[in-house]
């Protein structure tokens, strides 16, 4: 298998039988192996930093109905919120304060927030903080739209595809959203101009290994500035609620090597993953990540935004995440730094 890695690291690729067998691999050798050459591979790219994004959450309403998330519209149990334009710009400040110089603006397909909203909330953060990075994480719109947030200051957009196969796609979703779309989506994004985030859930109900290797394959094509990956996690309010977490292990092979074949890739350590393991985010640092995305939503508005079941950090100060990341990233060994953390293509 070490040949495998090798080969792997030289040239960027393997056959779909080879990344099977990787993926498979569950001896702890050749995953350290591995991990190891990923964090060679991101130490030569970016060195030792690990890039904070403050993570806004800023409102839970959502037209969607995914089968596997919490605040999917069907949730009649979900406490639906939205954030006011002060509140998020309160956020920011607080944010900038404590050193982030990325927002990441997430929320559900909530109407309320049309272009006539966001343009002016972004240009007001763009002129408030014209060193920070503006990331945007609020589904599918229409190409126009997209255009008019990249021309009022928006720099990134993350926009999982969720999985590369479009029946494995219909079967997480309810037949109004469609794969073609999603796909659409991404490549409008992209050719926009923005850093664009990908990125799939890692044993989502269905998913067998050929899926991910779909998945490898679409990021090869694609070339995503940035790529989000973390376990499904079942929701006990959703269809899937007596699915399966999906596998620690596998989502850490597939960290690294999605860096060994994307060196220059974004890469978080997500909350999902320190929701499945209480060293998830340390492991994921290890295999390669170099992103970490603390929350910094009003604490009174954290355990409403629940996307899956028992999530980390829902009653902790954005003070206290910070701190406790920090210290959590200098025990593995790296270091978390106070800048907007571009892809390298882009700074
Ligand atoms: N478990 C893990 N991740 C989830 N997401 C949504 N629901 C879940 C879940 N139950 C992920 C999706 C989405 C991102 C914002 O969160 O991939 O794109
Ligand atoms: Fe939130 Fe540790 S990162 S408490």
């Amino acid at each position: 298998m070490k040949d495998l890695i090798d080969r792997l690291v030289k040239e960027r690729d393997l056959s779909d039988e080879e990344f099977e067998r990787l993926i498979l691999c569950e001896d702890k050798e050749t995953t350290e192996y591995l991990a190891s050459k990923a964090r060679e591979v991101r130490e030569d790219v970016y060195g030792k930093e690990v890039y904070l994004r403050g993570l806004i959450e800023f409102t839970n309403y959502c037209k969607n109905d995914c089968l596997y998330c919490g605040i999917r519209r069907s949730n009649k149990n979900a406490e639906r919120y939205r954030l006011t334009e002060e509140q998020i710009l309160s956020c920011c400040e607080s944010g900038y304060k404590l050193g982030f110089r990325t927002f990441v603006l997430q929320g559900g397909e909530d109407a309320y927030f049309s272009d006539d909203v966001l343009v002016p909330l972004i240009k007001e953060i763009k002129e408030k903080y014209p060193e920070c990075a503006l990331t945007l994480s609020i589904g599918e719109r229409e190409k126009e739209s997209y255009q008019k947030l990249f021309d009022a200051g928006a720099d990134r957009y993350l926009l999982r595809h969720e999985t590369a196969d479009k029946e494995h796609y219909e079967s997480l979703h309810p037949a109004e959203l469609s794969f073609d779309h999603r796909m659409k989506c991404l490549w409008d994004l992209k050719e926009i101009g923005y850093q664009v985030g990908c990125g799939m859930m890692i044993g989502s109900p269905n998913q067998t290994v050929k899926h991910l290797i779909k998945d490898l394959r679409f990021l090869q094509e694609f070339k995503p500035e940035m790529v989000g990956i973390g376990p499904f996690i079942p929701h006990h309010d959703t269809p899937f609620a007596d699915c399966e977490t999906g596998s620690v292990e596998i989502t850490l092979k597939l960290l690294s090597i999605i860096r060994i074949m994307l060196p220059e890739v974004l890469l978080p350590a997500t909350t999902a993953l320190g929701t499945a393991d209480g060293l998830g985010r340390e492991k994921g640092i290890l295999a390669g990540a170099n992103v970490v995305m603390p929350n910094l939503s009003p604490t009174d508005v954290r355990d409403k935004y629940l996307l899956y079941d028992n999530k980390i950090c829902t009653g902790d100060e954005a003070a206290e995440c910070i701190r406790c990341m920090t210290l959590r990233v200098k025990k593995v060994g790296y270091e978390v730094v106070q800048k907007r953390g571009d892809h390298i293509r882009f700074s």
